[in-house]
C-alpha cells in the first residue's frame, strides 16, 4: 500500500487549514455535499472539516485517510459530526472496501496529492454502485496559459513543503475519463488571492455510469 505520512504537511494543515473556512470554505463544503444520501465514503477527509456539513440524509459516512496524525483529528471530529462517521485507515488506490458498496464519494484537495491519479479514480468506480456519484472539491491547472505557467514554476518546489500537493494538475479531465461529468463550476478560491498556486478550483458531480439513480 501507498505509504502517506507527512508530518509537518500535517501539522501544518492542522494549525492553518481551518482559516479558509472563515473565507468561504463552509459555504463551498456544503455545496459539495447538499443533498447526498445514503452510505458515503469520503477519500482523504484530513482534519474532517468536511464532517460538520453532512446532510442528515446521509446514513453512514466511511472515512479513509492514510496519515496518521490527520487521522487522529478526524477520529475527534468524527465524534462531534451531525451523522455517524467511521474513519479508518487506507488509500485512494487501495480503499478497504468491497465493490458497488457506496451510494456516492465525496473528497476535496486530493487529487493534487494521490501518487496515481487513474489508479484512485478505477478504484473509486470500483467501490462506487451503478448510478453513484462522485463530488469533487479540488484545485487544478488554470485556464489562463500565464498563470498555469506560473503553477508549473511552483510545482518545482510546491509538493516538497506541502505534502506531495501538485499545483498544475488537469483533475476535471481525469475525473472526466473515468466517470460522466453532471455538473462543474469553476472559480478562485480564496477569492483575493490572485498569486496563490491553488486558486484555481473546480466543484461538481460526477456519476459512474449504470442504470440505477
Ligand atoms: C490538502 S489535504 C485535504 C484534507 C481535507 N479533504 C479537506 O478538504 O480539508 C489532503 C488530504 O489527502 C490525503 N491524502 C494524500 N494522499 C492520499 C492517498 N493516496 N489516499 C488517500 N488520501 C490521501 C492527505 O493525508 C490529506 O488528508
Amino acid at each position: 500500500m501507498e505509504l502517506v505520512r507527512n508530518p509537518f504537511f500535517a501539522r501544518l494543515f492542522d494549525v492553518c487549514g481551518a482559516r479558509n473556512e472563515e473565507r468561504g470554505g463552509r459555504e463551498l463544503r456544503r455545496e459539495l455535499l447538499a443533498g447526498l444520501s445514503g452510505r458515503v465514503l469520503e477519500v482523504g477527509p484530513g482534519t474532517g472539516l468536511n464532517f460538520p456539513h453532512y446532510p442528515v440524509s446521509v446514513r453512514e459516512v466511511v472515512a479513509v485517510e492514510p496519515e496518521p496524525f490527520l487521522r487522529g483529528r478526524a477520529l475527534a471530529a468524527a465524534a462531534a459530526a451531525s451523522v455517524p462517521v467511521r474513519v479508518t485507515d487506507g488509500t485512494a488506490a487501495e480503499l478497504p472496501a468491497a465493490d458497488a458498496e457506496f451510494d456516492a464519494i465525496a473528497f476535496s484537495g486530493l487529487l493534487c496529492s494521490v501518487a496515481n491519479v487513474p489508479a484512485a479514480l478505477e478504484e473509486f468506480r470500483r467501490v462506487l454502485r451503478p448510478g453513484g456519484e462522485l463530488r469533487f472539491l479540488e484545485h487544478v491547472r488554470s485556464r489562463d496559459p500565464l498563470f498555469a505557467r506560473f503553477q508549473q514554476a511552483a510545482d518545482l518546489l510546491w509538493p516538497h513543503l506541502m505534502g506531495g500537493c501538485h499545483v498544475q494538475r488537469q483533475t476535471l479531465e481525469a475525473i472526466g475519463e473515468a466517470f460522466t461529468i453532471e455538473t462543474c463550476r469553476g472559480f478562485r478560491f480564496p477569492p483575493s488571492a490572485d498569486f496563490s498556486p491553488v486558486a484555481p478550483r473546480i466543484l461538481g458531480i460526477a456519476r459512474k455510469p449504470g442504470a440505477r439513480r
